[in-house]
C-alpha cells in the first residue's frame, strides 16, 4: 500500500535518524522542507523531498496538501488515560475553595479514582478508556504512554494493565505501558506503608514482568506520597525486572526525587513544577528527559515548569498531557503546545520539538517516532491550510488538523 502526499506547503521536523533528542539551544531549531512531497509505504515513511525532485512512480493513493503542513504526530509520553468514572465533584469543590491536597487528605483524589476503578469491570473500563484514546488520536497523538496506578491492589493494577494491552492490540496508535502501583498508599495500608511497598515489590512487579504487561515503572515521589527512599527502593525492584523508571517528581515539593531518578537512570522525570537550582544542575549531561505537563499546571493553578531556565541551562525538555481524572482531564496535545508557548514562553519551534522528538525519547521510541525521517513510522498530522506553523500555538483552541495518519492510513 503506497500513498503519495504532494504539494505540502511545509514539512516540519525533518531529521536524520541519528538525532534522538534535542537539548538547550538546539531546541530552537525546527528543520523544515518547503514545497515538499512525502511517500508512505505500508506503515512507514519511505521517502520525501522537494516537489522539484518528485519521483515518477505509480501509487495506490495520492493526497494533495496544497497550503497545508505536515508534521509527525504528537508523542504524548505521560498519561493516565485508563480510568473509571470522573472527578467532576472534586473540580467543583476546588472552584469553591478546597485545595487538591485537602481533597486528597479527606480520601478523595487518587483514592477516589482507585475506589471507582476497583468497582468497575474491565469491559466497562475498556469502553470508557477507548473513547478517550479515540479522541486523542483525532487530536493528532500518534504515540502515547499510559500508566496504571488507579488499582492499588494486585487485581486492580493487573486489570488496568490488561486494558492498556487490549487498547494497544486494537488501535493503530503506538502505546507504551507504565506500572504505577506506587501512585498513592491505598486506604487498607494507611497505617502499614511498608506492607504496601512489599506488595508492590514482591507481588505486583514479578507478576507484571512475568506477563510482560509493562515497559516502565513509575512512582509518585512527593511529600505525603512516596519518599525518596521508598522511590529508590521501588525503582530498584522494577529495574531488576527490566522496567526502566519514569517518575513523577517535584509537582508540589522539591525533595530530591530528581537526583534519585538520575541516579537510577530514569528515562524521564515528569512534572517539575517546583525546581531548585540544584535540580536543574543534576539533570545536566544525563540520559534523563525532563517532562513538563502544562495542562496540569493550568487545571490545578500551580506553577508552570520553568522551561526557559531549563533550556538556558542546556537541558532538553519534553511536553506531555498527563491526561487523568484528577489533575488534567484533557488529552489535547495541541493545547499543551499552545500553553507551553503562552505560559512557559517556549517558542513554537521549542514546543514542537518537545511534543514530538523529545516526547518520543521520553517513551524510548525516538528511533522510530517523533520526526519526519525515512524508515520511521508514518504517524502524521496534516494541518488545514495555515499561513505558518506559528498558527498552531497562536490560534490556541482552534482545531487546525485536517487529517491524521497512523500506521500509514488516514484514521
Ligand atoms: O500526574 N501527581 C500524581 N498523579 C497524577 C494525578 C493523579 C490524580 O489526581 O488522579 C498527576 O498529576
Ligand atoms: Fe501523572
Amino acid at each position: 500500500m503506497t500513498t503519495l502526499i504532494v504539494n505540502i506547503k511545509e514539512l516540519l521536523q525533518v531529521r536524520e535518524n541519528s538525532i534522538l533528542k534535542v537539548s538547550g539551544a538546539e531546541m530552537a531549531i525546527l528543520p523544515t522542507l518547503k514545497n515538499a512531497f512525502l511517500l508512505i509505504k505500508d506503515d512507514l515513511i519511505a521517502d520525501f523531498g522537494t516537489m522539484t525532485d518528485l519521483p515518477k512512480i505509480t501509487v495506490d493513493t495520492t493526497i494533495d496538501a496544497t497550503g497545508k503542513m505536515i508534521l509527525p504526530s504528537w508523542c504524548d509520553s505521560h498519561t493516565h488515560i485508563v480510568y473509571a468514572g470522573n472527578r467532576e465533584q472534586e473540580f467543583v469543590d476546588r472552584i469553591n475553595g478546597m485545595t487538591y491536597e485537602e481533597i486528597a487528605n479527606r480520601g478523595g483524589g487518587i483514592l477516589n479514582s482507585a475506589k471507582k476503578l476497583n468497582e468497575t469491570s474491565a469491559e466497562e473500563i475498556y469502553i470508557q478508556s477507548k473513547a478517550r484514546l479515540e479522541e486523542v488520536m483525532q487530536l493528532g497523538t500518534g504515540a502515547v504512554e499510559i500508566k496504571s496506578g488507579y488499582g492499588l491492589t494486585v487485581e486492580g493494577e493487573l486489570k488496568m494493565l490488561r486494558v492498556i494491552q487490549q487498547l494497544s492490540q486494537n488501535y493503530p496508535i503506538t502505546i507504551k505501558t507504565t506500572f504505577l502501583g506506587a501512585h498513592a498508599f491505598p486506604s487498607a495500608f494507611k497505617d502499614n506503608k511498608k506492607g504496601y511497598i512489599d506488595c508492590i515489590i514482591n507481588e505486583m512487579i514479578p507478576e507484571i514482568a512475568k506477563n510482560k504487561l509493562a515497559d516502565f515503572i513509575d512512582v509518585f515521589c512527593e511529600t505525603g506520597y512516596f519518599s525518596v527512599k521508598e522511590t529508590e527502593q521501588i525503582m530498584e525492584a522494577g529495574i531488576q525486572f527490566g522496567l526502566k523508571p519514569k517518575i513523577h517528581v517535584n509537582q508540589f515539593n522539591s525533595i530530591g526525587g530528581i537526583q534519585a531518578g538520575v541516579k537510577y537512570k530514569a528515562l524521564s522525570v515528569d512534572h517539575l513544577e517546583i525546581m531548585k537550582p540544584e535540580d536543574i544542575e543534576s539533570l545536566k549531561n544525563t540520559e534523563t528527559m525532563p517532562v513538563a505537563l502544562p495542562s496540569c499546571s493550568y487545571f490545578l493553578s500551580i506553577p508552570y515548569t520553568p522551561a526557559r531556565e531549563m533550556i538556558s541551562a542546556g537541558l532538553p525538555l519534553a511536553l506531555a498531557t498527563d491526561y487523568n481524572p484528577g489533575s488534567t482531564p484533557s488529552g489535547n496535545m495541541n493545547f499543551v503546545v499552545a500553553t507551553a508557548c503562552i505560559k512557559m514562553k517556549m517558542t513554537p519551534e521549542e514546543a514542537i520539538n518537545a511534543a514530538t522528538l523529545n516526547g518520543a525519547y521520553a517513551m524510548g521510541i525516538s528511533k522510530t517516532h517523533g520526526s519526519i525521517t525515512k524508515g520511521k513510522k508514518a504517524n502524521l498530522i496534516i494541518t488545514k491550510a495555515i499561513p505558518s506553523y506559528y498558527q498552531l500555538p497562536y490560534a490556541f483552541g482552534s482545531n487546525l488538523i485536517d487529517k491524521v495518519i497512523l500506521d500509514g492510513k488516514i484514521i
